[in-house]
């Protein structure tokens, strides 16, 4: 099964995703990696690996011309499943209808839990015991659609937000390809 990645940053979702794409008996290949930033540092990291990238504004051509032409390279690329890794924007019904259920999400809580940006942040706040990350299919609404899997790890106490980020990440890191690749054998 063709995937294809969009990030807005980073990248060690991708690079996680990658990894495991190129393990023995993959369920999955990397067909492109396309971002909103051209100055994304994981866009780099995938080039370097030899990966097919696409990099594009919205800024003066607007949502719609954007999004046709991100949805134009990765059925170039034969994309059948899209997975968003630190993608930051909110994709548009028709973006979403036109790969009705065949994109998925990582969100950095325990959803439903703390939907949108702070996650961590909240989860301190608010006195939570445990936070942890969430793929998801991606609907219309942000962070919302059926979950498809989950990791926890212990808020502990003198927490900040880095310090929990950093925990949950190694969780993200371990999720995400796992249930990408069931979720591409189902
Ligand atoms: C991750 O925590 C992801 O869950 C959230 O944004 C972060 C992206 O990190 N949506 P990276 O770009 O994958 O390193």
């Amino acid at each position: 099964v063709k995937v294809g990645i969009l990030i807005s940053g980073r990248g060690s979702n991708m690079q996680s995703l990658v990894a495991a794409s190129q393990a023995a008996d993959t369920a999955y290949t990397v067909a492109l990696v396309a971002s909103d930033k051209p100055q994304a540092a994981g866009l780099a990291w995938a080039q370097e690996q030899g990966i097919a990238t696409f990099a594009l504004s919205p800024k003066g051509i607007g949502k719609p011309a954007y999004e046709a032409a991100i949805d134009q390279a990765l059925r170039d690329a034969g994309v059948e499943v899209i997975a968003l890794a630190g993608y930051m924007r909110l994709l548009s019904s028709d973006f979403v209808s036109r790969w009705q259920g065949r994109i998925l999400n990582i969100h950095p809580s325990l959803l439903p839990l703390y939907k949108g940006l702070d996650t961590h942040e909240r989860a301190i706040a608010a006195g939570d015991a445990k936070a942890g990350c969430s793929v998801h299919v991606v609907t219309e609404e942000l962070d919302d659609g059926e979950v498809l899997g989950q990791a926890e790890v212990p808020i502990l106490s003198g927490d900040d937000a880095a310090a929990l980020a950093a925990r949950v990440l190694v969780e993200e890191h371990r999720l995400y390809p796992q249930i990408l690749t069931e979720f591409v054998r189902r």
